[in-house]
């Protein structure tokens, strides 16, 4: 008997909280797992008792699913979505039925994944979900792209599983194909950029003001008060507190120096390249993860480092400005990203920070304010942002500038707080050096340059005589 409104197949930690959230809002659910001993569990453990079909054959759950069926996957990117598809399709799937992928795929799998889909009349969202298992819990942030006609129909139900904020819910439609999941790696390279420049402040408060993570704790605390409220300054406060059991001491101390990643940062890096738009503290930040990894270089070259410069040490109020300045400027390069990526899909810039003010892992007071500027803007969003923040930007300059200073003489690397002064600087900058670049080019490659006050392009010989 078709009974169930909507179909969740995958019970991984997202699935499974995705499905308790959606029978949380009225909706009867269907659950599978191509591993039915996952299906047996969760219906024993957590779906006792609730409106939750769990299925152990993919064509017993997409016989439970009322049409048009949607089809919800959280699956692991790349094969496993095209697996999943398959399976569905040969289990009955037909014309007219939606399968929205929610897992964090690359936005030209699901371009790919639209077109093919589409031939068999079964039409695909690529939807970004943000905000972890707590957040698949309780209310993601959910980024939609794909076929319009889908979203409309599924976004009343799927999204009703999102976040809101102040009545707004935070599910929006950015485009065809892969849109949503662009929207979705965007996000997550500004995730990246904002992880780093808190990383940086912590070696900071640790390394610099010789702080334990306790006491770090209770600045990132107090910063979490002010302008840098924010889920990750209050994750990050949270870690810094957090002992471990056994030993009693921090944990974070325990923790094995080596970043990991799983793709979606190293994506936006790839789209800042393949659009154009610069993003050097996304791209930074992918960098230290990497570099963090080069273990045996590191043990190699850090046991013959010389001695810290040393200097004055900085208050950590300034420090605070300094992250404050790096976080802004990390989603400020979100925002050209989005820019860049409307050319690629219909998205509007403000409709991802509208979305991102609740359920994500990047929601924060800057969010709601670059929201607000955004919204009631009528310059591009980048200078609209820069703009209204004039003043502010010059102070948190200033702060960066010390930050970045006095942590380079006592050797603590920072990459985030660099790049975003460095990006800062050069935007506020009327001529950048990029003119010796273009000539020191053409001494040596002949590529050309163009010259102020005169068309087209220009080679010299450089007085060599070469022509
Ligand atoms: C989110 C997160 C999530 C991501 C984790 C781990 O928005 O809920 O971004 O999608 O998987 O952050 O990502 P990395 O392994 O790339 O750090």
């Amino acid at each position: 008997m078709a009974g169930c409104d909507v179909g969740v197949f995958g019970l991984g930690v997202m699935g499974e909280a995705f499905a308790l959230n959606l029978e949380s809002r009225g909706l009867r659910v269907a659950v599978y797992n191509r591993t039915p001993e996952r299906v047996d569990r969760f219906m024993h453990d957590r779906a006792g008792g609730r409106s939750i079909e769990g299925y152990r054959d993919v064509k017993g759950f997409v016989s439970s699913l009322k049409r048009p069926r949607i089809v919800v996957l959280f699956v692991k990117a790349g094969s496993p979505v095209d697996e999943a598809f398959a399976s569905l399709v040969s289990a009955g799937l037909e014309r007219g039925d939606i399968v929205a992928d929610c897992g964090n795929s690359h936005y030209r799998d699901s371009d790919r994944r639209m077109a093919v889909m589409a031939m068999r009349g079964i039409r695909f969202l690529g939807v970004g979900v943000s905000g972890g298992a707590e957040g698949a819990l309780r209310g993601p942030s959910m980024m939609f792209g794909g076929d319009f006609s889908a979203y409309v129909e599924a976004e009343n139900l799927v999204g009703r599983a999102a976040a809101s904020f102040e009545g707004s819910r935070c599910t929006s439609y950015f485009g065809e194909g892969g849109a949503g999941h662009f929207v979705k790696i965007v996000h997550n390279g500004i995730e990246y950029a904002i992880l780093q420049g808190l990383a940086e402040a912590y070696d900071y408060l640790k390394r610099g003001l010789g702080m334990g993570a306790l006491e770090a704790a209770r600045v990132f605390e107090e910063w979490g008060r002010g302008e840098l409220r924010s889920f990750l300054v209050e994750a990050t406060a949270a870690v810094l507190r957090h002992r471990d059991p056994e030993s009693g001491n921090p944990l974070v101390e325990m923790i094995v120096d080596e970043a990991e990643q799983k793709g979606t940062g190293i994506w936006a890096v790839e789209a800042t390249h393949e659009l154009g738009a610069a993003a050097p503290t996304i791209c930074e930040a992918v960098q230290h993860r990497i570099l963090s990894g080069a273990r045996s270089l590191r043990d190699r070259v850090s046991a013959a480092r010389e001695a810290a410069l040393g200097g004055e040490e900085l208050q950590p109020e300034i420090v605070g400005e300094a992250l404050l300045g790096a976080v802004i400027l990390s989603y400020v390069q979100g925002a050209a990203l989005l820019e860049a990526g409307s050319r690629r899909y219909r998205l509007r810039v403000s409709e991802a920070f509208r979305v991102w003010r609740a359920g994500c892992i990047i929601r924060s007071r800057i969010v709601e304010e670059i929201y607000q500027s955004l919204s009631t803007g009528l310059q591009d969003p980048v200078a609209q942002i820069l703009l209204e923040r004039g003043d502010r930007l010059e102070a948190l300059a200033a702060s960066l500038a010390s930050f970045v200073s006095s942590a380079a003489r006592i050797g603590v690397p920072t990459p985030a707080a660099s790049s975003a002064l460095a990006y800062l600087l050069a935007l506020r900058s009327a001529r950048l050096p990029a003119n010796v670049i273009q000539a020191v080019r053409d001494y040596f490659g002949a590529h050309g340059f163009r010259l102020y006050g005169r068309e087209g392009y220009h080679h010299s010989d450089w007085g060599r005589g070469t022509g």
